[in-house]
């Protein structure tokens, strides 16, 4: 699946009657945030692509949070979308004292552990964790720098070597040097700096672990399980209708 991930910047070829020549044909759009919807929802609109998105740290835009059309906020929540398990996590380091979208180490942690029912769920049903997790901060020490506000979260280091996402793709981070990296491998996982935009070619795992069958007992336990920590923890599902499950 041709996925369009972008972050932090207007690009201006993008933004224009040119996106398809650009971009090529892409089935998916992933933002990692500080973009404004205006921007997200002629993307999603002209390519007429699906979208999923965390916000960055800049809360643009963030009084229309409740509406927003054709897309999803994935923040502490994941969709199968396609074949792809997708989850996401919103905001950087905490820099500014009870500014929103920042978090500290800790307060990531928890939303980090806040997905794990449903990535254990995932683990039961489709025989893996997740394909892909979509943050604005990246990880600390890949990507990242050493002022507070660009500095990555260690727990994303914890979350890849435990849950093995294929790819972690983030923002955040801008990228003014040709020779600075933006890809790396750290076990498992291919972490991607989308910034302002890539677009990756994302192959749905094998058909034959797309669903394993689980026994209706133990569906429904799990479900129960899962939806009852995702109220415990304010974790609004997404609405049905997108969640896709071919
Ligand atoms: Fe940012």
């Amino acid at each position: 699946m041709r996925v369009l991930a972008i972050s932090d910047k207007i690009v201006p070829q993008l933004y224009s009657d040119q996106v398809i020549a650009v971009t090529g044909r892409v089935e998916l759009l992933l933002s990692c945030g500080d973009l404004p919807f205006y921007y997200l929802d002629f993307l999603a609109t002209t390519l007429n692509v699906p979208f999923y998105f965390v916000f960055g740290n800049h809360p643009l835009d963030a009084r229309t949070r409740p509406r927003i059309p054709h897309g999803a906020n994935l923040h502490r929540r994941v969709v199968f979308h396609d074949g792809l398990l997708i989850a996401g996590l919103e905001g950087s380091r905490r820099y500014r004292p009870r500014a929103p979208y920042q978090y500290t180490e800790g307060e990531m942690r928890l939303h980090c552990l806040s997905l794990t029912p449903r990535l254990l769920w995932n683990r039961l049903v489709y025989g893996r964790y997740l394909d892909v997790l979509i943050t604005h901060a990246p990880p600390r020490h890949i990507h990242d720098a050493e002022d507070l506000a660009h500095q990555g979260f260690q727990c994303f280091r914890w979350f890849m070597r435990v849950f093995r996402p294929r790819y972690l793709l983030h923002g955040h981070k801008h990228v003014y040097r040709r020779d600075e990296q933006t890809v790396t491998q750290f076990g498992d996982t291919t972490v991607i700096n989308v910034y302002p935009y890539t677009v990756i070619d994302l192959e749905p795992a094998p058909r034959r672990v797309l669903r394993r069958q689980v026994s209706e007992k133990t569906r429904v336990f799990w479900q129960a399980v899962v939806a009852r920590w995702e109220t415990f923890v304010g974790v609004s599902a997404i609405p049905k209708e997108e969640e896709t499950t071919s």
